[in-house]
């Protein structure tokens, strides 16, 4: 039997990735840049064991989904292409956060998969490699390989090696992410066939594609500059825009609640006031509030008592993969 352990952090995407150049091979179609979250972490271990006769998957001790499995074993079977193993294994994965706070635990899920397959299976691979294989799985968790600061740029049809990079260390900038988790439950549709439909459907989408290159960009040199300022409108821009497309598939994909609503209006009245703090929100209800430091006990207490925000938690940029 050969195991091993990673670890993994979620991350919030200030700079959204939504929709794909490729579908097959997973490719985004714009570039990305996000903040990995300390204490948001996933843990898994992966052990292959000549006695099983199939993966398993097991997620905070329940055996998981078809679907969550053969993503799963889409990973596993690159590794053992890549390791000559050939043996099945068993994963079995917990998220040290509730997945209900609507922080993507498949972006820290499969990144420490990545992490913890290649190991187990004897693999000593760049952190690169890793980086494309969690991409492969789901394109965010391409981002949680690294701390801090990430990038994942956009790729077309062939760039099977795509990987995303570190920008800058979680020390970079102390900022705070406060999440106002606004409605309990499964959301109405995944990010996946959201996207997807997104491509087919909205006929905004070529112009989402279009200025995404510069949008990225901006808040890349707004991040490094640690210019608040600059930041805040052009991150409510990329997910407004996103969410613009969302809203116009052929569908008609609403992710908001009425708390949301609450909570964005709140984030930008607190800005006017002159509180450093401005809004994203990712496939799902729930709205995340990025401060700088100092502001994040008053943000906190301004989302707490804001009508439809349930429950508020409150993250720190934190490091990459971690293996054992
Ligand atoms: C809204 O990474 O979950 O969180 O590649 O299909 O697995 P797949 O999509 P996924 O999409 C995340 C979309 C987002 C924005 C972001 O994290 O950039």
């Amino acid at each position: 039997m050969r195991t091993a352990r990673a670890i993994a952090r979620a991350n919030i995407a200030l700079a959204k990735y939504w929709g794909k150049s490729d579908d097959a091979t997973n490719l985004p179609a714009v570039p990305s840049v996000s903040l990995t979250l300390d204490p948001l972490v996933t843990e898994t271990t992966v052990t292959f064991d000549p006695g099983l006769d199939a993966d398993a998957f097991v997620l905070d001790g329940e055996p998981a989904r078809e679907g969550e499995l053969a993503r799963v074993r889409a990973l596993l079977d690159e590794v053992r292409a890549a390791s000559g193993l050939t043996d099945h294994a068993r994963v079995e994965s917990a998220n040290q956060f509730p997945t209900a706070a609507g922080l993507a635990s498949s972006a820290s899920g499969f990144a420490a998969l990545a992490g913890a397959a290649s190991r187990a299976a004897g693999l000593d691979e760049p952190l690169e490699v890793l980086s494309a294989r969690a991409r492969r799985a789901s394109a965010s968790a391409a981002r949680s390989i690294w701390g801090g600061v990430v990038e994942l740029p956009a790729g077309e049809p062939g760039d099977d090696a795509l990987s995303a990079r570190p920008l800058a260390g979680p020390d970079h900038w102390d900022l705070r992410v406060v999440v106002a988790v606004t409605a309990a439950g499964r959301k109405p549709i995944g990010s996946r066939a959201a996207m997807r439909q997104s491509r087919t459907g909205s006929p905004y989408y070529d112009a989402w594609v279009a200025q995404s290159f510069e949008s990225a960009r901006a808040i890349t040199e707004a991040l490094m500059e640690r210019d608040f300022d600059r930041l805040a409108p052009l991150v409510e821009r990329s997910f407004l825009a996103m969410h613009a497309v969302a809203m116009t598939n052929e569908e008609a994909v609403i992710y908001w609640q009425p708390g949301s609503v609450a909570a964005l209006h709140r984030v930008r009245a607190l800005r006017a006031d002159g509180v450093p703090v401005c809004a994203t929100m990712d496939a799902g209800p729930h709205v995340k509030a990025i401060c700088v430091a100092d502001a994040a006990d008053h943000v906190q207490a301004a989302l707490e008592e804001t009508e439809g925000v349930l429950r508020t938690l409150v993250a720190r940029p934190g490091p990459g993969l971690e293996l054992a």
